[in-house]
């Protein structure tokens, strides 16, 4: 088996990993020369090119170019049932619930709510932001939460409670693409939102199609969704962009859309909403900015909480793994360190 033979068994054209068992020895997954949609003659799978890597970190540059054995690529059944990449352990709750911290106040004020409405969250996760919606939309306010994983659900009923908040939401088990509403509650909610779901599901459009029916005519659908390409990171940690990378891939192993973000406005227009606007919701800082580190962990706990589905992917080893983490874990603390990110907004109408 020749190592082109061996790129086309591992990677399709789609990016999945094909199951088949091999034992592969890379020389080097490091071509110096900027590709994308290439595969490495290595058989590493895409390629990025040493440039781009920036690979200046003496430790990291050996990690990457020392012959590497990986001895299985796993078959897709050896991945987490659950197409949610990201878990539901303890450590990965508390990273959702500080994300909330850091982003609920922006998507309240671009939800522009008038008070009283009738809102379904869907994908609601912890709850946090469904118990927002309803403190900000007042007692005359309904407000139910639906939420796939039992899990998380019973975290978030915890912490309503915990809040003395309870009565404030109505936070339900179920699919986001079979919401369990009352028939009288379909066609009555205000407004239904989703944030960082969609890209989570394998069929956006059907959920957002439930979510237009959920709606009454000339109510609002308000998206809110992860395009991971548009991650920038200065000045660049060495290792990032191919770890990042393996991340992102990880989301079309699952059948899911890492870039959904994008498609936010077509999604509604697709659905038979009228989309009415759309915009950013900015997720970065510099390194001396209030919330930079706070942003910088949460990169890094993604990461962390998806390892070993980025490594069961072979695109990447133990070793490279740990030290891009650990030079991005250093770049964290660099003064003049800067991310910048930004969450996709969209809102549409319902018009019949
Ligand atoms: C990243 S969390 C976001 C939670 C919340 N919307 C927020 O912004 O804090 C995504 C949530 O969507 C849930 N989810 C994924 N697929 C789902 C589905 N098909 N139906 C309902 N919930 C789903 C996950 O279990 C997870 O709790």
């Amino acid at each position: 088996m020749d190592d082109r033979l061996l790129a086309k068994n591992r990677v399709s054209s789609k990016g999945r990993v094909k199951p088949k068992l091999v034992r592969v020895k890379v020389r080097s997954c490091i071509e110096a020369r900027p590709l994308s949609d290439e595969t490495c003659s290595c058989g590493a799978g895409r390629l990025f090119s040493y440039n781009k890597l920036g690979v200046q970190d003496r430790n990291l540059a050996r990690s990457i170019h020392k012959p590497l054995t990986i001895t299985t690529m796993n078959d897709p059944t050896d991945l987490p049932a659950s197409s949610y990449i990201h878990g539901t352990a303890a450590t990965e709750q508390h990273r959702l619930s500080k994300l909330n911290d850091l982003i609920n106040e922006a998507s309240l004020r671009e939800l522009r709510l008038r008070g009283n409405e009738n809102i379904l969250d869907v994908g609601s996760g912890l709850g946090q932001f469904t118990r927002v919606m309803a403190r900000a939309a007042g007692p005359g306010a309904r407000v139910v939460g639906i939420e796939k994983d039992t899990q998380q659900l019973a975290e978030a009923v915890r912490q309503a409670r915990a809040s003395g908040e309870e009565s404030l939401v109505d936070l339900r088990s179920g699919d986001a693409l079979a919401l369990p509403l009352r028939t009288e509650e379909w066609g009555d909610f205000d407004v239904a939102h989703a944030r960082f779901m969609l890209e989570h599901v394998p069929d956006p459009l059907g959920v957002v199609r439930s979510m237009v029916r959920a709606v009454k005519v000339g109510g609002r659908i308000v998206l809110e969704d992860d395009d991971h390409d548009v991650i920038r990171l200065w000045p660049e940690p060495p290792g990032f962009a191919l770890l990042w990378h393996a991340y992102i891939r990880t989301y079309d192993r699952l059948g899911n859309d890492a870039y959904v973000g994008r498609r936010l406005v077509s999604l509604l227009h697709e659905a038979g909403a009228v989309p009415v606007r759309n915009t950013w919701i900015f997720f970065g800082d510099c390194a001396t900015g209030r919330n930079f580190d706070a942003l910088a962990q949460n990169m890094i706990g993604i990461l962390q909480g998806a390892r070993a589905t980025i490594l069961a992917q072979g695109i990447l080893d133990n070793a490279y793994f740990d030290g891009a983490l650990e030079t991005l874990d250093g770049w964290a603390r660099r003064p003049d360190a800067a991310l910048w990110y930004a969450i996709c907004w969209a809102e549409g109408i319902r018009q019949s």
